[in-house]
């Protein structure tokens, strides 16, 4: 499974061969305050260790003598045919972490065939990423107080043809992330200068992607309060995210979008019910990766009661500590549909650009094949419940 990857920085010149020298390899290469924003959590970072730890807790059953020479990783979500049932989940500012870095991992994503998912806070805009992809992208929506904002948003997205609609709602307010809150979301003056220079960024300013010129997104570049520098970040957030934030909010979302809606940030089945109610797609079972209300259910945990409560009413999405394709198959037979990887791409992104994701996206689907083929599982549809290991 190994490859060698050789990125810009000779400390980082080493054998990559899972998601972990991907971390590895990142923090040798990043800034430190990047390094930390991508890699931290909130608070004592209990639900980011959780989410990693519980999933690879998982038991499968091992079978064997099934004849295994035929798998199938294709699955079909909202209309579309994925290779895999995996997505790229949005990841804000993943546009420092590789020059033009959305593009990079949009491109990488769909030369596997997968879904690619832009933040609202990308760097690189919505019309810069679309165009040259084979499919359509999704879209990641939060909630800002400036409805026209959102409005403003969604019909950029309809009119590049993003397909699908990710509204993050776990994020009324933003968590309390003590390495971020250390670094000021910034370095010394030299290091980010250094940065910019080795992956020869244009310099590097709020004036790109979503929040100005030249790469405008509407209306926000005349937002009020919008930041002007990347020490505002965080600051920025908290002024504009609304915290009054409701499902009656929503419907103009619903109604306003033509595509498939799914809500992003579901742990309670409660929630879940209520996201089938209010007629949502899909749901995205996650915690944010741990970045928002340290000491909840990891996203292993959570899964199992919210499948048992709307599994087959909507689709089921799930992520956070999905770092190899084991994980992917031991959130399936958790009850997902399909997995988001978050962090697991950013790192590769850093390392390796559009090079590295696909290096990674390669890894994940021989570890699902090997993981498949040793439980038993021929196609995704055979990947449920009966794979768990109750006693493991
Ligand atoms: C995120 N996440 C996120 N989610 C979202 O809806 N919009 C966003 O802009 C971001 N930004 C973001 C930045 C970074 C650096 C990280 C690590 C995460 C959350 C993301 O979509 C996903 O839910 C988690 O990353 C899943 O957990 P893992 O896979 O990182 O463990």
């Amino acid at each position: 499974l190994a490859s060698r990857i050789v990125p810009f920085a000779p400390t980082t010149d080493m054998i990559i061969s899972s998601c972990t020298d991907y971390r590895a390899a990142a923090q040798s290469k990043l800034p430190p305050f990047l390094f930390h924003y991508v890699d931290g959590g909130a608070y004592a970072e209990r639900t980011l260790r959780r989410n990693v730890d519980d999933l690879a807790d998982i038991a499968l059953r091992q079978r064997v003598l099934r004849n295994m020479s035929e798998l199938s990783l294709e699955t079909r979500l909202f209309g579309e045919t994925l290779a895999m049932p995996v997505a790229l989940a949005p990841v804000g500012l993943a546009g420092m972490l590789a020059r033009r870095g959305e593009v990079q991992a949009a491109r990488a994503a769909d030369r596997k065939g997968i879904p690619f998912t832009l933040s609202t806070v990308s760097v690189c805009p919505i019309e810069e990423v679309a165009p040259g992809l084979s499919r359509p992208m999704w879209f990641q929506l939060y909630v800002l107080k400036d409805r026209g904002f959102m409005r403003n948003a969604l019909e950029r997205a309809q009119a590049a043809g993003c397909s699908t609609l990710v509204f993050t709602v776990d994020m009324p307010v933003p968590g309390a992330r003590y390495r971020d809150a250390h670094s000021g979301m910034s370095g010394p003056r030299a290091e980010w200068r250094r940065y910019l220079q080795a992956m020869r960024h244009p310099a590097w300013s709020w004036d790109v992607g979503l929040f100005g010129r030249p790469h405008d997104l509407g209306n926000v570049s005349a937002y009020r309060g919008r930041p002007t520098g990347l020490e505002d970040y965080i600051g920025w957030l908290a002024a504009n995210f609304d915290p009054s934030i409701s499902w009656k909010d929503l419907e103009w979302i619903r109604d306003f979008w033509k595509g498939p809606m799914v809500i992003k940030g579901i742990l309670d089945p409660e929630d879940a019910r209520d996201a089938v109610r209010f007629g949502a797609d899909g749901i995205v079972v996650s915690n944010h990766g741990g970045r928002q209300l340290d000491g909840v259910l990891s996203s292993a945990r959570a899964l199992p009661p919210i499948a048992d409560a709307v599994k087959g009413q909507l689709a089921i999405l799930a992520d956070g500590g999905v770092r190899n394709g084991l994980d992917v198959v031991r959130m399936l037979a958790l009850g997902a549909d399909t997995v988001l990887l978050g962090r697991a791409f950013a790192y590769a992104l850093a390392v390796g650009g559009e090079a590295g994701v696909a290096n990674l996206l390669g890894l994940i689907e021989r570890e699902m094949r090997v993981a498949m083929t040793l439980t038993g599982a021929k196609s995704i549809a055979e990947i449920n419940v009966d794979l768990l290991d109750r006693e493991g």
